[in-house]
């Protein structure tokens, strides 16, 4: 009877064993793409919010730099898209010339904080959302902390430093202030992702960060996932994320191969091509593709994956 007692247990142990190995090596990452932007405005504490109760594991914070020197999260350089900015400031604008046409712009870098605070970044989404404002990055984290991961992305940081703004530096010591600049919070892991190759060997080279850092990889740039070049990435970078219309099975495992890890963006519900649903899509990337992480604008439609992989070769699961 003991020793009956005792196979029991081993095999029990034996089975959890495989079982949490399967699992920490299949976890998927959910990633709120700019907060649960399909259902609140982007980029403000409802979506945050929104996007920690939809289970994000992280999330995302694009950042752009105020006149005063603030990190903000906005995703454009300018405020018009996402607030009322032609309201209260109707002649703070710079005119440009795009596509043949003259077009008003209104730079986020060309307003205080003070003044940005002002503007409504709610209602052009939804009236229900009147009072969202423009968060910081320091009050994003203050909400995010505790509840999940955060993913900011350094966004036009060459921009930035024309206007005399050294975003890096900006970046790393808010992280320092808020005590995340080491990973220092097993709550809020940190992961930093930037089109800018520049950007993110500065924070590696030159401000020696431990974060992970991710390239980010345009619709165009298929050069940047040859095998020369994801050794070059490798330098600085601990994953890539490419655009999900570059991403095919090949690349993925070419990526795994040298160790890296693979993030496509954007998977959202009012953007369907392929599949009948943003879940589906998702679960084709994640389990056919095999990629380790997704930015999505709809949280809640991410495949209920943390079920055993093991369990999934044995017999079909549904995950959406
Ligand atoms: O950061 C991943 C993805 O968000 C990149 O595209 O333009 O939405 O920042 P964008
Ligand atoms: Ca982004």
């Amino acid at each position: 009877m003991k020793n009956l007692k005792i196979k029991f247990l081993s095999s029990s142990v034996l089975i959890f064993l495989i079982c949490f190995s399967a699992n920490a090596q299949t976890k998927k990452i959910l990633i709120a793409h700019r907060g649960a932007s399909a259902y609140a405005p982007e980029h403000t504490i409802a979506s945050y919010r929104l996007a920690i109760e939809q289970g994000a594991d992280y999330v995302e914070q694009d950042l752009a730099v105020t006149k005063d020197g603030v990190l903000i999260c906005l995703h454009d350089k300018t405020l018009e898209r996402t607030t009322n900015v032609e309201e209260v400031f109707p002649d703070r604008f710079r005119e440009e010339e795009k596509d043949g046409k003259k077009v008003k712009l209104w730079y986020a870098v060309d307003f205080t904080l003070t003044e940005i605070k002002k503007l409504d970044a709610g209602s052009w989404f939804n009236d229900k959302f009147k009072n969202e404002r423009v968060p910081t990055f320091a009050e994003a984290i203050k909400e995010i902390k505790t509840k999940a991961g955060i993913y900011p992305e350094l966004k036009d940081p060459e921009f930035y430093r024309a206007k005399g703004f050294d975003m890096e530096k900006l970046f790393i010591d808010e992280l320092k202030k808020q005590s995340l600049d080491k990973n220092q919070n097993m709550k809020t892991p940190v992961i930093v992702q930037s089109f800018s190759e520049t950007s993110l060997k500065r924070l590696a080279f030159e401000f020696k960060t431990k974060l992970l850092l991710v390239l980010l990889i345009d619709k165009d740039g298929k050069d940047l996932l040859t095998e020369d070049s994801i050794i070059k990435a490798k330098k600085f970078a601990s994953g890539l994320g490419p655009s999900k219309s570059l991403v095919t099975k090949e690349i993925v495992d070419r990526i795994h191969k040298h160790g890296m890890t693979i993030t496509p963006y954007t998977f959202r519900s009012n953007n369907l091509i392929l599949f009948k649903t943003v879940c589906e899509e998702m679960e084709h990337y994640l389990f056919k593709l095999g990629v380790d992480a997704v930015f999505t604008d709809n949280p809640d439609q991410f495949p209920k994956e943390n079920r055993l992989i093991l369990q999934k070769k044995k017999r079909k699961v549904l995950l959406c």
